[in-house]
């Protein structure tokens, strides 16, 4: 299982934040962003993006992600996901990341259902189950909503796809188990908020 760690609930600036999690062996850093219109919450502007040393996995919880996609397509952005619930063209919002010549994948909101994916299943790389209300860090996972794992897995195996799946949102050491089939855990605040980041992900794993 990998973990990418989320940088939105940190008790540490954004810089110290990001040089703690490239000492680490997380597979990705994640990278939230909020218009205030998709969700209510604002993500600050990262200033130190240029510093990050893991693969970026970007999660645009924004109305309009035909904006966003160029600004976060940088040289180390591994992925762009967006969410099924947008009103705007999923289809061709897809192939325009991967214009970029980047992963992509859809997120589903805790109350979305996994039938809202299906049409564009063939063409993801990822999809990531919100297991929080998007927004903000630091919320309690929602254990009802992990069934969507199984559900996925056997869509993958009856469809014979790659998709990885990500499981975000609350995630911490107590509940890690409860996602034995997630390829990729996001774990924001069990990380950034100790000092021991590395540890924390021990755990984790
Ligand atoms: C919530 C974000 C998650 C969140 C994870 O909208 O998408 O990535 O920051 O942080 P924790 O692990 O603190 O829930
Ligand atoms: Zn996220």
């Amino acid at each position: 299982m990998k973990v990418a760690v989320s940088i939105l609930k940190s008790k540490y600036s954004e810089e110290e934040t990001i040089k703690k999690i490239n000492e680490t062996n997380a597979e990705y850093l994640h990278l939230d962003v909020m218009d205030g219109t998709f969700v209510n919450e604002v993500s600050f502007e990262y200033e130190h993006l240029g510093e990050v040393k893991k693969p970026l996995q970007v999660h645009l919880m924004v109305s309009n992600p035909f904006s966003y996609i160029g600004k976060y397509a940088l040289k180390n952005t591994e992925s762009i996901i967006i969410h099924t619930e947008l009103t705007e063209d999923i289809d061709s919002l897809l192939d325009i990341i991967k214009s970029y010549g980047l992963k992509c994948g859809l997120a589903l909101n805790p109350e979305t259902q996994i039938e809202k994916i299906t049409s564009y299943i063939d063409k993801l790389d990822y999809v990531l189950i919100l297991t929080v209300n998007p927004g903000r860090g630091g919320q309690k996972l929602i254990k009802d909503v992990l069934y969507k794992l199984d559900e996925l897995n056997r869509i993958r195996v009856d469809k014979n796809l790659q998709f990885e799946i990500i499981v975000d949102g609350g995630v911490n050491n107590e509940n890690i188990d409860l996602m034995n089939n997630a390829d990729i855990v996001v774990s924001g605040s069990y990380v950034c908020m100790n000092d021991n980041f590395q540890e924390q992900i021990n755990h984790l794993r």
